[in-house]
């Protein structure tokens, strides 16, 4: 099937790189020359595991190519998506459907007979049916089918969680929308992923549903591991002791610094947004925001504490900015509210990540960006650990002390026992488990 991926960003690259692999013909379209010209040289602009060979194998097959004319590439598609951005409004929670309503004009004016139009960008209940009136206003002359097919795709795992997704959910007004929607993932069909098939309205609501409950888990198992560290509890334990309830389950119960990234700080806004619009306040999705929003301030004064309230003149060596690990994404990342309010208390920051620092170093100033984690550590006062890279979770202990003044570790990952650092000698401050001091 001819498919035209409107936005080539995380998930326009990654959905059309996949349906590309599935062997429709894809054409993915971005308003962004400077993209489309890396993407034409094959050089893939964001950092996503697999993603280089899959977009370079399915090119050379000729499935996949790419353009900033959105006209040629949506003329001939039978299905055209739409994967744009949704972030917040500027001052305000409410998702900014402006780049979605956009694509919709361009699309209604670029298309003839029959066209299935399949939102895939993360937008509101009801933008479905505005996308709808935006296309038969612009062009009453096409036959336009509106989909929605919220994308669930994780950045850092995006090729496996969109080749092997737990489910795929489409909101669909019509059979022929169903049809297309059927042959587009058919090889899912074939081995049997559940597909959801429902209203444009339902669909819309299962996506930040997801999303909203998800980020709960998280702020949940954060303000147990508060109480934890208040009370001599091990959070590692009650997660384990919880996660093994199936009726809870055993992921996304990892306490940390806060969740951030492209999604969950938005998408909760939103949600909120819509509730309060609709007179139904979702009081728990509220608390959930405030909650993590707070957090990631108060992770400054953890790190603070640990050298005793003091940071004037010290420095600190801060691995990892982005807001996980296997993604160069900084968007909302905890790093974002951590870092500044360290320098604002006086502290020098010495910064590495693996894939983050050419983002990161747009958006943090007056940090001394390091070759790698022990560069980064070298002269330092003490280390926080603000994201689980791989290549965190095996330091030299004995080297990171020689290289620190003090042996003081941070660690909002827990991604170290704390036998380990007992034994290695550190003072080591975590996430809901007891605090190690060196001297112990
Ligand atoms: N990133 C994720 O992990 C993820 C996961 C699931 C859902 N989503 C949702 O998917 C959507 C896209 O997110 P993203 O992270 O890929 O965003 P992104 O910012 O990486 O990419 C969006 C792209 O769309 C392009 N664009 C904007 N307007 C355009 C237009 N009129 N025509 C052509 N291109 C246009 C931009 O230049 C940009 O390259 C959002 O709604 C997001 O909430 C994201």
């Amino acid at each position: 099937m001819k498919v035209a991926m409107i936005g080539a960003g995380y998930v326009g690259l990654v959905s059309g790189a996949c349906f590309s692999e599935f062997g429709h013909e894809v054409i993915c379209v971005d308003v962004d020359p400077s993209k489309i010209g890396r993407l034409e040289k094959g050089d893939i602009p964001i950092f996503e595991p697999g993603l280089e060979q899959l977009v370079e194998k399915n090119v050379q097959a000729g499935r996949l190519s790419f353009t900033t004319d959105l006209a040629a590439a949506v003329g001939p598609a039978e299905a055209v998506f739409i994967a744009v951005g949704t972030p917040s409004r500027r001052g305000g929670g409410e998702a900014d459907l402006s780049y979605v309503h956009q694509a919709a004009r361009d699309i209604a004016a670029a298309s003839g007979g029959r066209k299935v139009v399949v939102t895939k960008s993360t937008v509101p209940v009801g933008t479905g049916a505005a996308v709808r009136r935006i296309l038969a206003e612009a062009n009453p002359a096409v036959e336009f089918h509106v989909v929605s097919n919220p994308e669930f795709l994780r950045e850092g795992a995006a090729i496996e969680d969109f080749m092997r997704p737990n489910r795929v959910v489409c909101g669909v007004d019509s059979e022929h929308a169903r049809q297309i929607m059927r042959e587009l993932y058919r090889p899912l069909f074939l081995n049997e992923t559940p597909i959801v098939f429902t209203t444009l309205e339902s669909s819309e609501l299962i996506k930040y549903a997801a999303n909203c409950f998800l980020a709960t888990k998280i702020t949940f198992i954060n303000e147990m591991a508060d109480l934890c560290e208040k009370v001599g509890a091990d959070v590692q334990a009650v997660a384990r002791g919880i996660g093994l309830d199936k009726r809870i389950g055993n992921l996304f119960l990892h306490p940390g610094p806060g969740f951030g990234g492209s999604c969950f700080p938005k998408d909760i806004r939103a949600l909120a947004a819509t509730a309060e619009n609709h007179g139904a306040p979702l009081r728990i999705v509220d608390a959930v925001n405030d909650v993590n929003e707070s957090r990631k301030k108060a992770m400054a004064d953890k790190i603070a504490r640990a050298l005793d309230d003091d940071l004037a003149g010290r420095t600190v060596a801060i691995l990892g900015v982005t807001f996980k690990p296997n993604t160069d994404d900084m968007r909302e990342s905890p790093s974002l509210a951590i870092v500044p309010a360290l320098q604002r208390a006086g502290a020098a920051i010495r910064a590495y990540d693996p894939e983050g620092m050419e983002e990161a170093a747009k958006l943090l100033d007056g940090v001394t960006w390091c070759e790698d984690a022990y560069d980064a550590m070298e002269g330092a006062d003490a280390v926080a650990i603000l994201t689980e890279w791989n290549i965190f979770r095996a330091l030299d202990l004995d080297r990171v002390k020689k290289l620190l003044k003090r042996p003081v570790m941070v660690d909002l990952r827990n991604i170290y026992t704390l036998d380990e650092m007992r034994a290695a000698g550190f003072r080591y401050v975590s996430i809901g488990r007891s605090e190690i001091r060196a001297e112990d």
